[in-house]
């Protein structure tokens, strides 16, 4: 027998909304909604996409009882302005806009950018937070944030910070993620300092693999050029466990300049090399 109806029953309670104030917000008849509370008839899809929406669960908790755990990313690199900021916004917004998937969006850099930019607009599938890495507790701070986020996003991305006097924090947020992007500039300065952070790797991968759990470090060739360096960085494919995606991002001051939390600031269209980036991570995801 079909159980779903009782789920979608316990999400509107939990949401504190009678029968009426979901009727009228659906435009649909009370028989409708009871029948599908009591799973006599199937909800099309669009009208569940609408009931997840306006009872803030996911669909699969609206339809199994399931409450899935967020996935978690950071955005890791020792070395400052590799892309780190810049790929973390670009991809929330990504999969917010495409995937519609509900991204919460931590940065613990304290850089006015971020700020400024949540300030200007956020899509609706995204919530940005901020962590003082300059307080006493930020990691406790921020672990608090995970716990209390872990079940109302689909996705955490953190944008970590690369200041050396934070190793700790790096190693606990590496340890805390499903996966680690590490943006690859190629110059000798920002390869220096990634190695520091690629040699992190196989200890957080056999920590997490000893509590049965995934652990992805993907490397993503950001600000590519047709310099001899740029060439080098292939060879880290493999390295310490990084998984390099064979599509890059090429050195276009165009992502700054129209960067935004809302709405992504080209069209798929105009930017095919973002669009080939994205698709490449979703199959890595999908796969694991
Ligand atoms: N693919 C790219 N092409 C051109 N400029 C880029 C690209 N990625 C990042 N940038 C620029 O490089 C600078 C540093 O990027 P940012 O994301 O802030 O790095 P991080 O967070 O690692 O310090 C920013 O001005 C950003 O706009
Ligand atoms: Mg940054």
């Amino acid at each position: 027998m079909a159980t779903y109806g009782k789920h979608l029953k316990a999400a509107r309670t939990k949401a504190n909304l009678q029968i009426k104030d979901v009727t009228e917000q659906l435009n649909i008849t009370k028989q409708t909604l009871i029948n599908y509370e009591s799973s006599k008839t199937e909800v099309p899809f669009g009208r569940l996409e609408q009931m997840a929406e306006l009872y803030e669960v996911t669909i699969d908790e609206l339809t199994k009882g399931e409450k899935v755990a967020a996935k978690i990313f950071s955005f890791i690199n020792r070395k400052g302005g590799v892309g780190k900021t810049t790929l973390c916004n670009l991809l929330a917004v990504a999969f917010a806009q495409l995937e519609d998937l509900r991204i919460l969006v931590i940065d613990t850099d304290s850089q006015k950018s971020t700020m400024q930019l949540a300030d200007e607009g956020v899509h609706r599938n995204i919530d940005v937070q901020f962590i003082d890495f300059d307080s006493n507790m930020p990691i406790s701070d921020l672990l608090d944030m995970l716990e209390e986020n872990m079940y109302q996003f689909d996705y955490i991305f953190i944008d970590v910070m690369g200041s050396f006097s934070h190793a700790e924090a790096t190693a606990t947020i590496m340890f805390k993620s499903d996966y680690v992007i590490i943006p690859l500039e190629a110059s000798d300065l920002a390869m220096g300092a990634t190695f520091q952070t690629l040699g992190m790797l196989p200890e957080i991968a056999d920590k997490r693999s000893r509590r049965n759990q995934s652990f992805t470090p993907i490397g993503i060739h950001n600000k590519s050029s047709h310099t001899k360096e740029s060439r080098s960085v292939s060879d880290l494919n493999g390295m310490m466990g990084l998984k390099l995606l064979k599509n890059r991002l090429s050195n276009r001051v165009r992502y700054k300049r129209r960067m935004s939390f809302k709405e992504l600031p080209f069209t798929f269209e105009e930017e095919d090399e973002f669009l080939a980036l994205v698709e490449e991570i979703k199959i890595i995801l999908d796969n694991g």
